[in-house]
């Protein structure tokens, strides 16, 4: 069964404003991205050819992947640029007493 759920990924501090950082989420790659204080997720992997986007260049809420310079809107996901076509998986994100918490898809037991 898959359940939605949200886990603690990072603290606010380790992030800092216009910075990313790669985390692992309940078996997911994900990035999470301080933007001017306000804590966005998405995949951590391009949609192109799989770069990963926490190795990327951030600039004004926009990833661009370091492998060929595609870009996204990191706060919807939106591919914004060739090479790239395919939008970005975005997660919900909820910060509670100086930790990031992100939703993500869990596989639990039978
Ligand atoms: Fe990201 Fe090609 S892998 S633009």
């Amino acid at each position: 069964m898959t359940l939605l759920q949200f886990h603690a990924a990072a603290r606010t501090a380790d992030i800092a404003p216009g910075a990313v950082l790669h985390v692992q989420v309940a078996g997911n790659e994900v990035a999470v991205f301080n933007i001017g204080g306000e804590f966005f997720a998405t995949s951590d992997r391009c949609t192109h050819m799989r770069g990963r986007l926490s190795d990327g260049y951030v600039q004004a809420g926009v990833i661009e992947c370091p492998l060929h310079f595609g870009k996204f809107d990191i706060r919807t996901g939106r591919a914004l640029s060739p090479p790239c076509k395919i939008d970005l998986a975005v997660f919900p994100v909820r910060v509670e007493g100086g930790s990031v918490l992100v939703q993500c898809c869990t596989l639990s037991g039978t």
